[in-house]
């Protein structure tokens, strides 16, 4: 198991948290910054993740930013991804049994670090169901007809 990690300034703290989480568990996982609280853009974020995920060999990503909103959006402009904005263990499992999604991402101003360990634990145990392959490949189509 291989997980990328990214955030902006938002998601900082948080992301050092799991990341320290991740060390106890001897977790493997890639940080891609950013790598201190000052002010940085959350689309560079969004996007390096985006791209780290696509092309490189992770099992799935992790982006934080203050809400999860903003890094999940840019996130999905990057082809292939599925970035889900989880905050709950239910929405956790529901995006990876559904969406298949290859990158969570997390409200480092609206989910504790007990939360987090929840969602992505939640999110690492379920298994995507198949019958849900069909809407996926229509997300790919639209990603076609760019
Ligand atoms: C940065 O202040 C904040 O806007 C950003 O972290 C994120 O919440 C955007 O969606």
């Amino acid at each position: 198991m291989k997980i990328a990690i990214g955030s902006d300034h938002g998601g900082f703290e948080l992301k050092e948290q799991i990341k320290h989480y991740f060390d106890n568990l001897k977790i493997s996982y890639v940080d891609l910054g950013t790598y201190s609280k000052d002010s940085v853009d959350y689309p560079d974020y969004g996007k390096k993740l985006g791209l780290a995920v696509m092309n490189e060999d992770f099992d799935f990503g992790i982006g934080i930013c203050g809400t999860g909103i903003g890094i999940s959006i840019a996130a999905n402009k990057v082809k292939g991804i599925r970035a889900a904005l989880v905050y709950d263990e239910n929405t956790g499992r529901l995006a990876k049994e559904h969406n298949n999604a290859n990158i969570i991402a997390l409200g480092g101003r609206t989910t504790t670090r007990e939360q987090a360990i929840k969602i992505i634990n939640s999110f690492m145990q379920s298994t995507f169901e198949p019958r849900h392959q069909p809407r996926l490949d229509k997300i790919k189509n639209i990603e076609g007809n760019e």
